[in-house]
């Protein structure tokens, strides 16, 4: 080792994808604006909720309030969390130790001696948690301000016995009790599940009807993930190009999570050098690797379509037809979980591209296992993709297989678009791409197949036990809208015929000419 080692430019951040971000490592946008109203809540020594989907950066901005809190001098305020209790449903003793430990320690770390907790109080079971709570108000010189990490993953008794506590304690702050406390989370209190059973919740007989707002955390906007990406850029001098900005927010809508981890692709995996600027192929190509590796974000995500609640919102969606009326609970949670949201012209979809993405390609896992061997006959004899080929080798594969692998597939109503899209799938099969473009209440999903220089147009409807009408018509019209807008004179209008009584498969299964209404040629696939 040298005795002087020349003095090196500080290393740059790197934007964070693992845990609440920390400002000396990471680049990261200021919480305290994504935080209005709450400052003013503290002051005036309320209690309220903060409720958030995963990974939008609840910890990261109530961290750095209680930082900012705590050295301006007038509080004394601590993030401590209560995951470790969510390991006892029923025990009530023992999860309060637990809890009460890990307060300890993270008090030890984040506040200074004079406003760190004395010993815990002896108390009895069911009172520890009020009691650590009373005897460190008291003991500091300054308002204790709490937030309280993770509440609604306690469970059953353990979590009634918490909000008991709390509410118990509230009239003694700000001297004797905190005087600002949040409850922070994935749902706001109302919703907490407090037993085991899918639909037990507080509801409004809820015992800590002390608070007096519930907040959320939004999304980052455009300008914010611009004002992200510029610091990576201030500080190695490597460019975004407005093109890679703007699509890396149609991908993400400003998901803070995917905002880091889509940047994080982008400048170690894809554009390593720093003196070549991002493009917006280079996004798209760190999109697909982000999906590809099933990050334990994303991967939680789409672990939640095996629950029936969230399958019941999720499926019609995919589907492309309208849900019918659903139970607001289970629309509560799927927002809240952060998988769909409202959409501005009113009803839902799923919250961002990339999720949708995630969502689709679990739901083709088991399709694509069962998929049978299939021989590459849409390539002729010079290797080239020939429609006309690929066209008929869909159709044999969908008479012989088309009925079983329905069978196979996870979500019975998309059943057969899961099972064509397995299939082209394996058509690409990594040479080329499928697109999907969802028309979410207006009956259709749209695909777009790239292989081989060749694009490929196809849009799926389905007969439904029930619909009166035939859709050819309106499926020609539609497809119609669809190749105009994409630019292609051609392609595949696929019926899938589910009307109770049609005969199998095999026999249904058919090829017709026809053209739409604006003159061009398309095949219409009945299945
Ligand atoms: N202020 C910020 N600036 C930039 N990125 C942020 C910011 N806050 C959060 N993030 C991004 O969000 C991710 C999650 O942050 P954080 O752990 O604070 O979220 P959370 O809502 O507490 O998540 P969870 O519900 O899983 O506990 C971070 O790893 C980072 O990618
Ligand atoms: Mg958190």
């Amino acid at each position: 080792m040298g005795v002087s080692a020349p003095a090196s430019r500080a290393m740059p951040r790197s934007f964070n994808t693992a845990g609440p971000c920390r400002p000396e490592l990471h680049y990261m946008l200021p919480v305290l604006r994504r935080l209005p109203g709450v400052r003013q809540i503290i002051e005036g020594e309320g209690y309220f909720v903060l409720h958030a989907p995963r990974q939008v950066g609840k910890t990261t901005s109530l961290l750095a309030l209680a930082d900012e809190l705590t050295s301006q001098g007038r509080y004394a305020a601590v993030l401590v969390s209560m995951e470790v209790g969510a390991a006892f449903a029923t025990d009530v003793g023992l999860a309060e130790l637990a809890i009460l430990s890990a307060w300890q320690r993270a008090a030890r770390h984040r506040l200074p001696v004079e406003l760190q907790p004395p010993p815990w109080p002896d108390s009895a079971v069911g009172s520890r948690i009020g009691a650590a709570l009373e005897a460190w108000a008291s003991a500091i010189g300054r308002p204790l301000v709490v937030f309280l990490d993770e509440v609604d993953s306690l469970q059953g008794e353990v979590l009634v016995s918490v909000l008991r506590q709390l509410r118990d304690g509230y009239p003694q702050r700000p001297k004797g009790f905190p005087s600002s406390l949040a409850l922070v989370g994935l749902r706001d209190v109302r919703d907490y599940k407090v037993s085991s059973g899918d639909r037990d919740r507080l509801g409004t007989a809820s015992p800590f009807n002390i608070k007096v707002e519930s907040f959320t955390l939004r999304d980052f906007t455009a300008a914010e993930v611009d004002t992200l990406y510029a610091q990576h850029t201030a500080e190695t001098g490597q460019v975004f190009e407005p093109g890679a900005l703007t699509r890396a927010f149609a991908l993400t809508r400003g998901q803070p999570w995917l905002v880091n981890a889509l940047a994080r692709q982008l400048v170690q995996v894809v554009v390593p050098d720093t003196a070549v600027p991002i493009t917006a192929a280079d996004v798209e190509r760190a999109k697909e690797i982000l999906i590809e590796r099933q990050d334990t974000h994303l991967d939680s995500l789409a672990e939640r379509l095996r629950e029936p609640r969230v399958r019941a919102i999720i499926e019609p969606m995919l589907a492309g037809t309208t849900p019918g009326t659903l139970p607001e609970d289970d629309v509560r949670f799927a927002i809240d979980l952060g998988l769909v949201r409202l959409s501005e012209g009113g009803g839902l979809e799923v919250a961002n591209p990339i999720y949708r993405e995630v969502i689709v390609r679990h739901l083709l896992v088991s399709p694509r296992a069962a998929l049978p061997q299939i021989a590459s006959t849409w390539l002729d004899a010079d290797g080239r993709f020939d429609r006309g080929r690929l066209l008929d080798a869909f159709v044999g594969f969908w008479r012989q297989h088309g009925e079983v692998l329905q069978g196979a597939a996870p979500y019975q109503e998309v059943a057969p678009h899961l099972v064509l899209m397995a299939f082209l799938a394996r058509v690409v099969n990594g040479g080329g791409s499928v697109e999907r473009e969802y028309a979410i209440g207006r009956g259709r999903m749209d695909l777009r197949v790239t292989y081989r220089g060749e694009t490929l147009a196809i849009e799926i409807k389905t007969w439904r036990t029930g619909d009166k009408k035939n859709p050819l018509k309106a499926g020609l019209a539609q497809i119609d809208e669809y190749l105009a807008g994409t630019g292609l004179e051609t392609g595949w209008l696929v019926i899938f015929d589910q009307r109770k009584g049609q005969g199998s498969v095999a026999k249904r299964t058919r090829v017709e000419a026809a053209t739409t209404p604006g003159g061009r040629g398309v095949a219409v696939v009945w299945g």
